[in-house]
């Protein structure tokens, strides 16, 4: 395992440093920048049965359900019909009712997490169209799903996983342009995307430049018992996401929570004392995003502030730090932030001491119910 580490001291720096290449692979002969074009095998036969589809379910676990939710508002505009986001072990305690005419996502880094692999066998039962997004080749959910897309992502070692949610979003992306193909409104967006998804390894490089901004924050937050992540849109992916990071690798409570429904009682715990991390990046929801920050401010909390490259001079005054993200899409907008995360958990896990590859109390693959 050592020579595997590379230079890296923990495969989780590793893995995290490894994001320009794993998502290049998860685009590797599937995407043809020059043409546009774009064919994913695993799922070319059953295009037409998805788009026909009366909904689509995704349906996963921990890091693999907020890929989900980061994609979601993406698939509702290529595909212009109702699409849900559950949680495995939610989903089969309430075994929901399930149709032939369904689609349903299994997204899974190992393959054989036991409530995911559960609610596919439940889903088959149902005759409903089984698409597995999987990393690891030869897994029970790659092996019992109807078709699907794997990551390529190389194997995850880390238990807390890092690359496999930055190639699930760019894997969900490519299947969602893909349904989007007959949707002439989508069209445009479409090539937007494609250009970034181009761009995107070398934006990853950007962020992860920014490895020694973001060790500043760390040891900031290193100290603290508590940290609140607020975003919305796909930011709101984000900060659940980041928070999963900060409870495995920091051992500190981290919550994160949509910046809409912060005034619904969230509110009661901002002061100066507390701190927050506060995603604002320059979206479709921004104006409303801004409004929350300077809400958050009022109230005399001065959050760490992510933001897009051109936005510090707008939003510090109502943060004691701002980190600016390259630009990148809105679709593909929690690549950036999350890598962001990532490695914030990383370094105020090790500031902390902690076993950041082998977090207590956690398993790579949670093969029981
Ligand atoms: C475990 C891992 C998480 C992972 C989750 C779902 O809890 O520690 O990092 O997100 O399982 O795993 P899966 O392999 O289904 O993506």
């Amino acid at each position: 395992h050592d020579i595997m580490k590379g230079d890296y001291g923990t495969f989780m720096q590793k893995e995290i440093f490894e994001q320009p290449e794993s998502v290049f692979n998860t685009m590797r002969g599937r995407l043809d920048f020059e043409t546009e074009s774009l064919r994913l095998g695993g799922i070319q036969a059953n295009v037409v049965a998805i788009r026909r589809a009366k909904r689509i379910l995704f349906i996963a676990c921990g890091t693999s359900h907020h890929s989900a939710l980061a994609v979601r508002a993406l698939f509702e505009e290529a595909w212009e019909k109702p699409v849900f986001v559950e949680i495995a072990s939610d989903f089969i305690d309430r075994k929901p009712p399930i149709f032939r005419d369904d689609v349903c996502v299994f997204i899974s880094q190992s393959g054989e997490t036991a409530d995911t692999l559960n609610a596919l066998r439940y889903c088959k039962d149902h005759d409903a169209l089984c698409i597995g997004v999987v990393n690891a080749v030869g897994s029970c959910i790659a092996r019992e799903t109807h078709c699907g897309v794997h990551l390529n992502a190389g194997p995850e070692i880390s238990v807390a996983s890092t690359k496999a949610f930055t190639s699930q979003v760019v894997a969900l992306t490519m299947i969602a342009l893909l349904v989007g193909q007959s949707l002439a409104l989508f069209q445009d967006r479409s090539r937007a995307i494609i250009k970034d998804l181009h761009m995107l390894p070398d934006i990853i490089r950007k962020v992860l430049a920014m490895n020694e901004q973001i060790l500043t924050i760390a040891k900031e937050c290193s100290k603290q018992q508590s940290i609140l992540l607020l975003g919305r849109g796909g930011q709101y992916a984000a900060v659940l996401e980041g928070a999963l990071k900060i409870k495995e690798l920091a051992y500190i409570h981290a919550e994160g929570i949509h910046a809409g429904d912060v005034k619904y009682g969230p509110m009661a715990l901002v002061n100066q004392a507390r701190c927050i991390i506060f995603l604002a990046l320059r979206d479709s929801h921004f104006n409303r995003t801004k409004a929350a920050l300077a809400q958050i401010a009022d109230c005399g909390a001065k959050p760490v502030v992510l933001c897009s490259i051109g936005d510090r001079a707008e939003l510090s005054p109502f943060a004691s730090s701002v980190l600016e993200l390259p630009i990148v899409d809105e679709a593909l907008q929690s690549v950036t932030s999350v890598i962001a995360l990532q490695l914030l958990a990383f370094h105020i896990g090790v500031l902390r001491d902690n076993a950041v590859d082998t977090p207590r109390n956690l398993a790579k693959s949670v093969t029981v119910e």
